[in-house]
């Protein structure tokens, strides 16, 4: 019987597909449904190369993405060592990167604390889901004179605007990037609509945005009765914060959620990052979900050492 570890192949999406869905279906993890599992599988395949995946008999058993927080084991090859092997091949990947610590996501319930203390993982801070019931009423948003805003299109060029969005998020403590690839993915699904996305730039340079807004609308949960709206990423550049940017897109993507039938809105927001908390908590929205996040450091090839 041979068992390893590998970089992952796009093509292996079905496969990759068949170890979250059997996961979801047995951990349950509160807060994420098959829609959240489609984006991040979405996001893996887009981005291949920082995903490693676990071959049990030449079938794909599991798999690790730094960049999701994300390491998971079919159910049915688990206890095997698959979820040892991958956590190794996490620390390499992350070492690769320049990065100095392999974050993931442990759910509460379930195997992954004794997994994750095992492997000599420390807890770290929770990333939280947060809705805002449909009966809080949220101001209508009322940008400051100075700035124009504006919805994606043909204007502004892709690599643009992952510029931005890496650019909005650089120091912040979940340190998310994207590229080029898992944009141009995104944007190339069928179910891709431009309007989701507003972007808001200074008046004189209309063409250079300095913040944006990205929402979905997902199909409504059990014992839900509307959609689920979703304020996707919220960003502004850090010279242009403290101007009330961020509530006014906030509250903008509410609006704009609302106007196309959802009703409970949902976002995630890392602990750590106490003002983004802050402005979610002030504009209605309530802590529903914990997501712990632990951390195990990385040595740096060539680096000074580990943190
Ligand atoms: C957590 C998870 C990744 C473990 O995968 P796995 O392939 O079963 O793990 P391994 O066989 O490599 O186990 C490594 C060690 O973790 C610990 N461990 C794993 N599962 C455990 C369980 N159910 N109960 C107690 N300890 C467990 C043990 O110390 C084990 O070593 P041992 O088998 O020598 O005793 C898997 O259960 C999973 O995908 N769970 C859902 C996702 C998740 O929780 N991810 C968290 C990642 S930090």
């Amino acid at each position: 019987m041979s068992r390893g570890i590998r970089p992952f192949r796009p093509e292996e999406e079905p496969a990759l597909r068949r170890v979250m869905e059997a996961a979801l279906e047995v951990d349950a993890y509160p807060g994420f449904n098959a829609s959240d599992l489609d984006y991040e599988a979405a996001a893996i395949v887009a981005a291949p190369d920082g995903v490693a995946v676990a071959l049990d008999d030449d079938t794909v058993c599991g798999y690790v993405s730094p960049r999701h927080n994300d390491l998971t084991v079919h159910p049915q090859f688990r206890r095997k060592g698959h979820g040892r092997r991958l956590f190794a091949a996490g620390l390499d990947l992350v070492a690769c990167a320049g990065e100095h610590e392999l974050r993931l996501y442990v759910p509460l319930s379930g195997a992954g604390q004794a997994f994750a203390r095992a492997m000599g993982m420390t807890y770290h801070s929770s990333m939280w889901v947060l809705c805002l019931s449909p009966e809080i009423d949220v101001s209508e948003p009322a940008f400051p004179s100075g700035v124009v805003v504006r919805s994606f299109g043909d204007w502004l060029p892709l690599p643009r605007l992952v510029a931005l969005l890496n650019d909005s998020f650089a120091g912040h403590p979940g340190h998310p990037t994207w590229t080029l690839a898992q944009i141009e993915a995104a944007h190339a699904r069928p179910d891709f609509d431009p309007l989701t996305t507003t972007l808001v730039a200074p008046a004189d340079r209309p063409d250079e945005p300095i913040a944006f807004v990205r929402t979905a609308v997902e199909s409504p949960a059990d014992g839900d009765p509307a959609p689920i709206g979703e304020v996707r990423l919220v960003g502004v550049l850090a010279e242009w914060r403290g101007r009330g940017l961020g509530r006014e897109l906030l509250r903008l993507g509410v609006a704009q959620l609302r106007a196309r039938g959802a009703g409970r809105v949902k976002l995630s927001v890392e602990a750590e990052n106490e003002v983004a908390l802050g402005l979610y908590r002030r504009t209605g929205f309530e802590p529903a979900v914990e997501w712990p996040h632990w951390t195990h450091s990385v040595t740096v090839p060539g680096g000074a050492g580990s943190r």
